[in-house]
């Protein structure tokens, strides 16, 4: 079937089968290889887009429910500030960036701080959980996500800088 969707801001056409994995379109056709194929079963976080503004893992979203959505990945949010934010502040805390949990950590960092922008300790560490990371202490991951809320509120609101 073809397929019509918004990709990193612009529209792009596949031609592919019904039930094809998300994760192989993007990895294999438009050659994004940030998301990675890890556990595909929509467990570990590894496979992570945000589609329509939601952070959904790639490897369970077959090609037809695709049609017509908006998909970001960590290519296309690694081009904003707001990825900076993370970066800076995973950076900061020593937060191993290996590339292979990145989409997920990050994108599911930003889905927490869009909904609470100063969010506690335990929330921090409930929203990524679900993150199979072999490189970083998940209390490294706590001070990371709190160094970027930090790093954020500066960029935002400090204008003494
Ligand atoms: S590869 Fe998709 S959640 Fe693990
Ligand atoms: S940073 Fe290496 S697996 Fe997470």
């Amino acid at each position: 079937m073809t397929i019509g969707f918004i990709l990193n801001g612009e529209a792009v056409v596949v031609h592919t089968e019904a039930d094809r994995r998300l994760i192989d379109i993007l990895r294999e056709t438009f050659g994004l290889s940030g998301a990675k194929r890890g556990c595909l079963s929509g467990h570990c976080g590894a496979c992570s887009v945000i589609m329509n503004g939601v952070v959904v893992p790639a490897c369970i979203i077959p090609a037809f429910r695709i049609q017509d959505q908006a998909i970001i990945t960590i290519e296309g949010f690694s081009q904003t500030d707001a990825y900076q934010d993370l970066r800076s502040g995973f950076q900061e805390a020593g937060v191993e960036l290996c590339g292979y949990c990145d989409a997920g950590k990050i994108l599911i960092a930003e889905a927490l701080l869009a909904k609470n922008p100063r969010p506690a300790r335990h929330a921090i560490l409930t929203s990524l959980s679900g993150i199979q990371c072999r490189c970083t202490e998940p209390e490294d991951m706590v001070k990371g996500v709190l160094a970027a809320v930090d790093i954020r509120r500066r960029r935002l609101y400090d204008r003494t800088t």
